[in-house]
């Protein structure tokens, strides 16, 4: 408490103080980046294509695996969606426990109550089939499983003391890559404040990236969760922790998401695009979960939680703010990216590392429009800003190491100008129905 309070003075403060904010936040992301690179990561096994969730049971199966428990959500089941799975398990004999609880941001209750159902059903294994919280949910619920203990215990740093129990990961969205990292988020029950479990052997053992899978998500969540793999690509890219190794997949990922995303937005069918998008997210996840991520994220969080917005919509506000602060400091960097990943037309070649980084992020905003993101962020209002400016500074000393760091107000500047953007687009969406009512 004392720390958090220590934290909050520095972070809202100027001068002197802000030097101090600036010098316990570098401090960390050296820490972190030491923790990167010296503890080893695992990579999961990758299956790639329509026949990927099958060659994913065989792994399950050729592992000695017997009695699989499978963690989806209703809304998936549903669908039907691990059918593709349990049918392929039953034409070979091998039983299994469908557990549809998950919710999304899932609770300690949420977690705890699956690790008792697979407990009961003594499986020795664990296939997720879902998006981000189911992913994270699995993890926990693996973990505590391998571990005897209850998932609360996990919270933390490396608090494990033994390997998981063998987890396989089935993503049905192309977005949080959390099939590729050592993460899990869990919710408090009576607050929803998310806590952060890391070990590296919470990275699943394998996953399939199934475009069939995939090709029934709606268009607003398709662009919600790839702009969410952009971020994920962008602010990896522009960590200080940035290394080769992460360069080569987030520059992967934010070319493939340039291409890719508009056509899998409007024509969700487009399985080869959805791969290409599934193989985007997971080289998402596998570079910022060795870079970490920024103020994007930061700012987002706050925003979903105070105002509810979903983690893709909410990044898609934020990015080109950031982009803009950014821009000074990282414009080196973001003209490599740009050069790198096709964004730098044969006429523009010669053309400043300035001009160029502005023409990446005029292309993220056109992205961002061309998908018709609404930029509404409902209830917002300025006597928030404080708070979430000091959770959003918190959440980047505590865990990221960003190029360029913010002060408080220039952290609520943004939150202006995300606040006039929603407004504006609020009574511009009035006037215009305004409008087709006198038609009407
Ligand atoms: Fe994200």
């Amino acid at each position: 408490m004392k720390k958090q309070n220590t934290i909050s003075k520095l972070v809202n403060s100027t001068g002197l103080q802000h030097a101090g904010y600036l010098a316990v936040a570098k401090t960390r992301a050296k820490v972190l980046k030491a923790f990167a690179y010296v503890v080893p990561i695992r990579r999961p096994m990758l299956f790639v294509g329509e026949s990927s969730c099958e060659d994913l049971c065989d792994m399950v199966i050729n592992e000695g695996n017997t009695n699989v428990f499978i963690v989806t959500d209703a809304v998936l089941n549903k669908l039907g969606i691990p059918a593709k799975v349990t049918d392929y398990l039953d034409s070979k004999n091998i039983s299994y426990k469908v557990y549809d609880g998950i919710t999304p941001d899932p609770t300690f209750k949420v977690v705890e109550e699956g690790l008792r159902k697979s407990i009961d059903a003594k499986c020795d294994s664990i296939i997720a089939i879902g998006g981000g919280s189911v992913i994270d949910a699995a993890k926990m619920i693996a973990m505590s499983q391998g571990n005897n203990c209850k998932p609360k215990q996990l919270i933390g740093i490396l608090k494990a003391r033994k390997p998981s129990v063998p987890l396989y990961c089935i993503p049905t969205t192309a977005g949080t890559g959390s099939e590729a990292t050592l993460g899990a988020v869990v919710s408090d029950d009576k607050t929803h404040q998310k806590a952060l479990s890391i070990d590296p052997r919470m990275v699943p053992l394998a996953a399939a990236i199934d475009p069939i899978i995939m090709k029934g998500m709606p268009a607003h969540i398709t662009a919600d969760t790839g702009i969410d793999v952009l971020t994920h690509a962008l602010e990896a890219w522009m960590s200080a922790n940035a290394s080769v190794e992460t360069d080569y997949y987030a520059a992967s990922a934010v070319k493939s998401v340039m291409q890719n995303l508009p056509l899998v937005y409007k024509d969700g069918g487009n399985l080869k695009a959805r791969e290409e998008m599934g193989i985007a997210a997971h080289y998402g996840g596998v570079a910022f979960n060795k870079a970490g991520l920024g103020y994007v994220h930061a700012i987002a969080h706050q925003l979903g939680a105070y105002y509810s917005i979903p983690h893709g919509r909410a990044n898609a506000i934020v990015l080109p703010y950031v982009l803009d602060v950014n821009r000074k400091g990282s414009k080196k960097r973001l003209a490599e990216l740009a050069r790198k990943t096709g964004m730098v037309k044969s006429g523009q070649a010669n053309k400043s590392d300035a001009e160029i980084a502005d023409h990446l992020i005029a292309q993220v905003r056109e992205l961002i429009a061309n998908l018709n993101i609404d930029p509404t962020v409902k209830g917002m209002q300025s006597s928030d800003f404080d708070n979430i400016a000091k959770a959003a500074a918190k959440e980047v000393s505590d865990t990221y190491a960003v190029p360029t760091y913010l002060s408080a107000s220039e952290i609520k500047a943004i939150l202006t100008k995300i606040q006039q953007a929603s407004d504006e687009h609020a009574s511009r969406n009035s006037r215009s129905d305004s409008k087709s009512d006198k038609v009407a």
